[in-house]
């Protein structure tokens, strides 16, 4: 197909309407010129192709499809070969339901545990998120359909979203809320990015030049098309000539003409509606071109798939006693309507149809399990003949499971939660149920962290997150240990809500929201706040035990131009088969510039069998240890010191060696009057210079009186100095001369 011909033969009207959806999830077609149109639907973690009535906020029904395990699940399964396997079974329905690009995957930041649609985005940390979307992208377009990679770029709250401006600095932007998107368009090349509803410091997303052409595809190399978040636009010329190809859904004609009255007035080149149109049209023949319908969509085997996906994304947060795995020979109370209808996944656009789900007192048929309702979920409410039959179930039982969980209200797309609690009704039960018999566990079903008053008083907790529409068969599996748990967090959980780092400027002042804490967000905070948490980044426990050791580097300094091979031994110490996930984290040992301690690098899910060990090796580049420089606007290795640790969470990191790296770029500096004493001295160019001068305009020891040596000693002296701009040598020690010779020296250090 020559795409480019085709658009020569299209007048202004119909390239300008190719550049909108002709409804909620179809591109235009062109009959004229045989142009087909093609479909796209919701994910992220499934489908919601909307036959009928379509919207954007999973109000209407959509065809019944399969609910795999939402993001917030899967990243904490830190497996990548299985996001790949989940998008390819994904790809294989939009093949059968004839669906040319999926909605997702959704890779924002988790700035703050509130925001409303964290159960459809990763991690707190942009390397974890662009890893999981990178796989998620690579299974889906294996089988020739697209993604849309979403929402760029800084959309971290649903509070006020499609008017709110995310502010952040350059360097809080290039090192967490840009990378994930970025490692996904190098390494996956989604068919489209999907622009967000909010603006960038003060620019629409939908129409700004920089965000969505300067770094999207001049940097990055993105050879796809932007697709407008549903009803992002504000202003659709500016939006075409800043890159943002595909309006969706339709405008009903209005924007269309906007575009062509652009172009007629001399307000927008022509040529970047023929751009658009050129990307437009090479995903709907891309598409089409081998499209196979006769693919088949075989829903048991994917609920089968998703069952076993949520069983790797559980995380044993807790487990004293060795509580769990419970023996199947005793009776269990299972607690909690959560444990017959589970909430497995979220509000809003993502939410899917789905053709079955099972919850756990289902899964647990044939077992010696018992059931109080304990709560209901819908009128978020226990009555206290609720809590007292389900104190009376634990009590008669062995031990006790709580299903528990945040009601479908808490948390949705389109707005934000107001506090980090379980529903007061819960933690009540929890309580009652624990004081009623010591072997409790709780199992929790939330998009997002919650505080757990309750967490001395139980003796396991296992984080089920939203987990997919099999969620039930896969707690079953864990509770009762014909799964080993083996998810780690991929979030901090706070001890409270108000120690999270954007508590206090989180919803922001009107339409504008500060990202005040720049990079400090997640455990890069806590960590430099060397702060408790209730559960720390990386966190999760297994019915087996590992041990870590051997840390070796392949070398010990390195040019930010070479790759350094870092290898890792991990060992099952236990007895059971399991699986650990691997983490690697570095650090700068210096103090400036200012930077979080450590930053996770490189992560591998290891699976080992009792007794068995295995060497896993990482590979660091410049990237593994670099900062956004806000000078040269690009990233930069300090030559010095580097850290690299190893373990199984960011807090328990047995292994721990350094490397010494040599910057191969020099930062321009151009000195002032102003430019003080410390920073031209620890300049190799400039430290000889200025010394030079030093000694002939400063007194020495010996030459100064005795009780001017008694109260300032040479250090001091110096240290002092530290902080002086040449400007202060003016005059310095009655010597006119001295501004003239520091005018002389400014010239000198400047050449
Ligand atoms: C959401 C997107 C979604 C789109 C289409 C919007 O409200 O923000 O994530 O893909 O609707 O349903």
């Amino acid at each position: 197909m020559d795409i480019k011909q085709l658009i020569a033969k299209m007048t202004l009207e119909e390239k300008a309407g190719l550049c909108s959806g002709s409804d909620f999830w179809h591109t235009k077609a062109v009959e004229r010129l045989g142009i087909p149109q093609v479909m796209v639907s919701d994910g992220p973690h499934g489908l919601r192709k909307q036959d009928l009535e379509g919207d954007h906020l999973g109000i209407n029904d959509s065809i019944k499809a399969v609910c795999f395990p939402t993001a917030c699940a899967t990243a904490a399964s830190f497996d990548t070969d299985m996001i790949r396997e989940m998008g390819e079974a994904i790809g294989d329905s939009c093949q059968h339901e004839k669906l040319a690009v999926v909605l997702g995957p959704a890779v924002n930041i988790k700035r703050s545990p509130l925001c409303g649609r964290n159960f459809e985005y990763y991690s707190e940390d942009p390397y974890l998120a662009g890893r999981m979307a990178t796989a998620m992208i690579q299974g889906v377009q294996s089988r020739n359909a697209g993604t849309s990679i979403k929402h760029f770029a800084a959309n971290s709250q649903e509070h006020r979203r499609m008017s709110s401006s995310s502010n952040a600095d350059e360097r809080t932007l290039r090192e967490i809320y840009f990378p994930a998107f970025e490692m996904a368009v190098k390494e996956a090349q989604p068919w489209t990015v999907m622009c967000s509803y909010n603006k960038i410091n003060g620019v629409y997303a939908s129409e700004d030049p920089w965000l969505l052409t300067e770094v999207l595809r001049n940097e990055w190399g993105f050879k796809g098309l932007v697709v407008s978040d549903w009803g992002a636009v504000s202003d659709r010329a500016a939006g075409v000539a800043a890159g943002l190809d595909l309006e969706m859904p339709s405008s009903d004609g209005v924007n269309d003409r906007k575009i062509v009255q652009a172009v007629r007035e001399g307000k927008l080149d022509e040529k970047a509606v023929d751009l658009a149109c050129e990307r437009i049209l090479t995903m709907v023949y891309r598409y089409l071109e081998h499209a196979k319908p006769e693919t088949p969509w075989d829903k048991e085997a994917q609920h089968a798939q998703a069952a076993a996906i949520a069983a790797e994304c559980m995380v044993l947060l807790k487990n004293n006693d060795g509580m769990l795995p419970l023996n199947k020979e005793d009776e269990i109370a299972f607690i909690g309507e959560f444990a017959v209808k589970p909430r497995i996944q979220g509000g809003g656009s993502s939410h899917i149809n789905c053709f079955r789900t099972t919850g756990a007192l289902e899964a647990a048929k044939g077992l010696k399990v018992t059931y109080a309702q304990g709560y209901s979920a819908a009128e978020d409410r226990a009555t206290d003949e609720m809590i007292a039959e389900a104190a009376a179930a634990a009590k008669a039982a062995k031990a006790a499971v709580v299903f528990a969980g945040l009601p479908d209200s808490y948390e949705s797309e389109g707005y934000d939660r107001t506090h980090m609690r379980l529903p007061d009704c819960q933690n009540r039960l929890i309580e009652a149920v624990a004081e009623a018999n010591p072997n409790t566990a709780v199992v929790l079903h939330n998009g997002s962290p919650v505080e757990m008053p309750w967490i001395g008083k139980v003796k396991a907790v296992l984080e089920a997150y939203l987990g997919g529409q099999a969620v039930g068969e896969a707690e079953v599996k864990v509770l009762f240990g014909d799964a080993n748990p083996c998810g780690h967090l991929a979030e901090t959980f706070p001890l409270k809500l108000e120690d999270n780092p954007s508590y206090l400027f989180y919803l922001g002042e009107g339409n504008v929201t500060e990202y005040r804490e720049g990079v400090f967000v997640g455990y890069r905070y806590y960590d430099k706040k060397k702060m408790d948490v209730l559960f720390p980044f990386g966190h999760g426990l297994s019915y087996t035990t590992f041990e870590y050791s051997g840390l070796e580097l392949s070398r010990e300094s390195m040019k930010d131009t070479d790759t350094l091979q870092a290898a890792v031994t991990v060992k099952n110490t236990g007895s059971r088969s399991g699986k650990t996930a691997v983490q690697l984290y570095t650090g700068a040992a210096a103090a400036d510039p200012i930077r979080p301690v450590r930053e996770l690098k490189g992560f591998a899910k290891v699976e080992l069998a009792p007794g068995e060990s295995k060497k896993v090796t990482f590979t660091l580049d410049k990237r593994s240890f670099a900062y956004w420089n806000s000078q040269i606007h690009d990233w930069y290795v300090p030559s010095g010191t580097y850290i690299i640790e190893a373990g199984d969470s960011s807090r328990h990191l047995p292994l721990r060696a350094e490397v010494q790296l040599t910057s191969t770029t020099e930062l321009p500096r151009t000195y002032t009057l102003d430019s003080i004493y410390m920073d031209l001295l620890a300049d190799p160019k400039a430290a000889p210079i200025v010394k030079e001068f030093l000694q002939r305009n400063s007194e020495s020891k010996e030459e100064r009186s005795e009780t001017a040596q008694d109260a300032i000693s040479d250090e001091m002296n110096l240290a002092m100095l530290n902080y002086m701009p040449l400007r202060a040598m003016f005059g310095l020690g009655g010597r006119p001369e001295a501004e003239q010779e520091v005018l002389e020296m400014l010239k000198r250090l400047n050449q």
